[in-house]
């Protein structure tokens, strides 16, 4: 069986992507390749033990002498690169894990997928892939009348973290240019569903919410991200990668643009109707609390490229793809309690202490 490689595929996207992908019975197998760090969980994963289409492979993507022997073993016709240290948040503590997996990391990989493709000849050659995801974020920061990000717009990047996925982008495509290396990137917006660490807005607010806790809104609740539904991300990847043209880049996102606030207010209005707290509405929680240092304002993505050219679409409205999110969080509070122990506490109190 010919099989893709999906790195990062025990986080949150990873995962979806991975079952997104397995519903094609005839789609390739999956060689999933994750280190495990406090964001990757097999338990997401459970449920395809024993599914020969999948393959689990604990490695880091900094060592390349693993992913080319993983390369070798397995003879991929694709790469999908999600593997990537992904919280802002923790960047800005501590950039060090940043620039090792994002920009060594991928540099490593990059190595292992040229030495390989290399090496292979007629179709094998052609058809092989490199799709590196990566972020809006590169493109900085919008001021409220800004044209959204285009994939013409040049990188800004603000953060640690979009900084280190700002040298990934550069290194993928600089070994398209230098090396033919087939290589497609696709630059996304805030991705929220199902299996998402609740280190990030939607998942830390209907935890805290369940929990009776402070939900925390940097600065003044009117910073704008674009959301998007993480299956309609999924959907954009495979159709950059089935339909995608080599060394192009293919902006991804929803069309949803609010503020952080009201995001909250939507999630707290939808636990009201599902889970009513009698303590009285969600929304009493709500507490203001310092800025992220250089917290970028405006995100917004021009998502016209990929509907033109490869005639993708979401699916999901912001209303639709928030109420599945919070049905599937309320279904899976087993999960939420087993994901907020040991590390996670020690990041919240660290973090949220201040
Ligand atoms: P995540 O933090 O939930 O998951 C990252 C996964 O990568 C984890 O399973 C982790 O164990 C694994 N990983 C980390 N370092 C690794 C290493 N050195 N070697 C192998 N595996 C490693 O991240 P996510 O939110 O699923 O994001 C996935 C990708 O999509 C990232 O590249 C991110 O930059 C990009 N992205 C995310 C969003 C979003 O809103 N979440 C939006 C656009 C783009
Ligand atoms: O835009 C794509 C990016 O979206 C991805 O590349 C990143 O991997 C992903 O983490 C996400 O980055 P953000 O920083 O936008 O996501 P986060 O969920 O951390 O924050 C969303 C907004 O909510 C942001 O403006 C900060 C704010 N926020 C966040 C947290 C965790 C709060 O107000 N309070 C919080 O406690």
């Amino acid at each position: 069986m010919s099989h893709i490689f999906v790195t990062g595929g025990a986080g949150f996207i990873g995962t979806n992507f991975v079952f997104d992908w397995l519903k094609d019975e005839h789609a390739n197998g999956i060689v999933n390749v994750d280190k495990l760090t406090y964001a990757g969980n097999l338990m997401n994963l459970a449920s395809l033990e024993g599914n020969p289409r999948h393959q689990f492979c604990e490695a880091d993507i900094c060592d390349r002498n693993a992913m080319e022997q993983l390369f070798a073993t397995f003879s991929p016709r694709a790469v999908v690169h999600f593997a990537a240290e992904s919280h802002v948040d923790r960047s800005i503590h501590g950039p060090g894990a940043f620039i090792e997996t994002n920009v060594r990391g991928t540099f490593a990989l990059l190595e292992a997928a040229r030495s390989y493709w290399s090496e292979l000849k007629g179709e094998a050659r052609e058809r092989f892939r490199f799709l590196h995801v990566s972020t809006d974020e590169v493109y900085g920061s919008l001021e409220p009348c800004d044209a959204a990000f285009s994939e013409v717009t040049p990188y800004a990047p603000n953060s640690p973290y979009s900084a280190s996925k700002a040298a990934s982008d550069h290194l993928v495509r600089a070994y398209h240019h230098t090396y033919g290396l087939p290589v497609l990137t696709t630059n996304c917006s805030n991705n929220y569903g199902p299996y998402q660490f609740p280190e990030k807005l939607i998942p830390l607010i209907i935890a805290n919410a369940l929990a009776g806790k402070a939900l925390p809104v940097y600065g003044d609740g009117q910073n704008v991200r674009d959301w998007l539904y993480v299956t309609d991300h999924c959907s954009a990847v495979r159709a950059v990668l089935a339909r995608g043209v080599p060394g192009e880049t293919y902006n991804v996102g929803g069309w949803n643009e609010k503020t952080n606030l009201e995001v909250v207010h939507a999630v707290c209005d939808l636990l009201d109707e599902l889970r009513p707290d009698p303590a009285g509405p969600h929304r009493r929680l709500i507490s203001f609390v310092t800025d992220r240092p250089g917290h970028d304002r405006r995100y917004a993505i021009d998502a016209r490229k990929i509907q033109r050219e490869l005639g993708w679409t979401p699916e999901q409205t912001f209303e639709s793809g928030l109420r599945r999110t919070v049905s599937w969080y309320l279904a899976n509070e087993k999960w939420l309690e087993s994901v907020t122990s040991g590390e996670y506490r020690s990041w919240v109190l660290k973090h949220y202490a201040a």
